[in-house]
């Protein structure tokens, strides 16, 4: 086997291991950040959240279901994919009226998922949800 030198990979390491290294951190990472688990669950009908656990102006992280939950304004109850679009983690905290995801810093708003900081480039999906009995129901 010849292993011929890559320009910029550093002594003694040819073209092939440095692929094999760029290939294998890129599937931890992918691993890491949860990637390939992005399709939407089917959760029409079910109560995925209680209204109480909701604040105002924030919002609470369902990792089970991968749903985000907000309350944007009093009584106004929104529902988001907790999967990032970027690559697939699971978004990590709900503060200053943001949805934030821990893996590479993008932000989301509460009130519609879109983005606010990237490397994101699209919207959380919605959801839609209405309150009911005191549980927040997607539709
Ligand atoms: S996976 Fe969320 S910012 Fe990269």
């Amino acid at each position: 086997m010849t292993d011929e030198v890559t320009p910029g990979a550093g002594p003694g390491i040819g073209r092939r291991t440095a692929l094999c290294c760029a290939g294998a951190a890129g599937a931890m990472l992918l691993a890491g950040c949860g990637g390939g688990d992005e399709k939407p669950k089917d959760l029409s009908g079910r109560e995925i959240a209680k209204a109480a656990d909701i604040p105002v102006g924030g919002g609470k992280i369902y990792p089970d279901t991968k749903v985000v939950v907000t309350q944007p304004t009093q009584g106004s109850y929104k529902a988001f994919t907790a999967v990032c679009t970027h690559q697939g983690c699971t978004v990590g905290s709900v503060s200053g009226g943001l949805i934030k995801c821990p893996c590479h810093g993008s932000e989301f708003t509460i009130a519609d998922g879109s983005v606010q900081r990237g490397p994101a480039k699209s919207a959380l999906k919605e959801y839609p949800v209405r309150a009911e009995g005191g549980g927040i129901v997607v539709i």
